[in-house]
């Protein structure tokens, strides 16, 4: 297991579409998805993609704490898991402003508009294929990752840049405790 060097907002890597891999992970894949979740819960983050390590294949690690969940169908606490290939659909054109902090923008936090309503599908590590619908924060934190596969940042999905914010900031804005000392995706 290791802990892996982050690439930073400005590495070409993070620009880059990510390729689509085949499954079931053969060892190096399998490594680095392990390696990629011990430096998420190690920074801590809430979520890394691939590219974010400097390796452009198209998967994702994340989790849903229990303190940013609603609770409501689809949002309920989830452990570190791993998803290949993931492609999201919208199951509503509802979308909704919540904060969000990423590992790549280090420092920073922005209010952003995700769909409050995803289904998703992608293969876990053990190349069994995954579709879930989610709603709230997993369906937040997911979208937040699939975007780095196509080389978009958060601030990229952000409309109004006035609600960019330093961490420190973040209480001008009445962001309350969870949301200042949320970990970053
Ligand atoms: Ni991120």
């Amino acid at each position: 297991m290791a802990i892996l060097k982050i690439a930073r907002m400005g590495h070409p890597v993070l620009r880059r579409p990510s390729r689509a891999l085949s499954v079931p992970f053969a060892g190096v894949e399998r490594q680095l998805a392990h390696d990629m979740i011990e430096t998420m819960l190690d920074a801590p983050g809430v979520g890394l993609a691939a590219p974010q390590v400097h390796v452009d294949w198209r998967f994702i690690v994340f989790r849903v704490p229990g303190e940013r969940v609603t609770g409501a169908s689809g949002d309920v606490e989830a452990p570190a898991q791993i998803l290949i290939n993931p492609e999201i659909e919208p199951l509503t054109q509802e979308m909704e402003l919540g904060w969000e902090g990423c590992l790549s923008v280090p420092g920073l936090r922005g209010s952003v508009p995700r769909f409050t309503k995803i289904g998703y599908r992608g293969f876990d590590l053990a190349g069994n294929r995954v579709e879930r619908e989610v709603s709230g924060f997993h369906a937040r934190v997911v979208q937040h990752e699939t975007d780095h596969l196509d080389g978009l940042l958060y601030i990229d999905r952000m409309e109004d840049l006035s609600l960019l914010t330093y961490t420190e900031e973040m209480r001008y804005f009445g962001a309350d405790q969870t949301a200042r000392n949320a970990p970053p995706a």
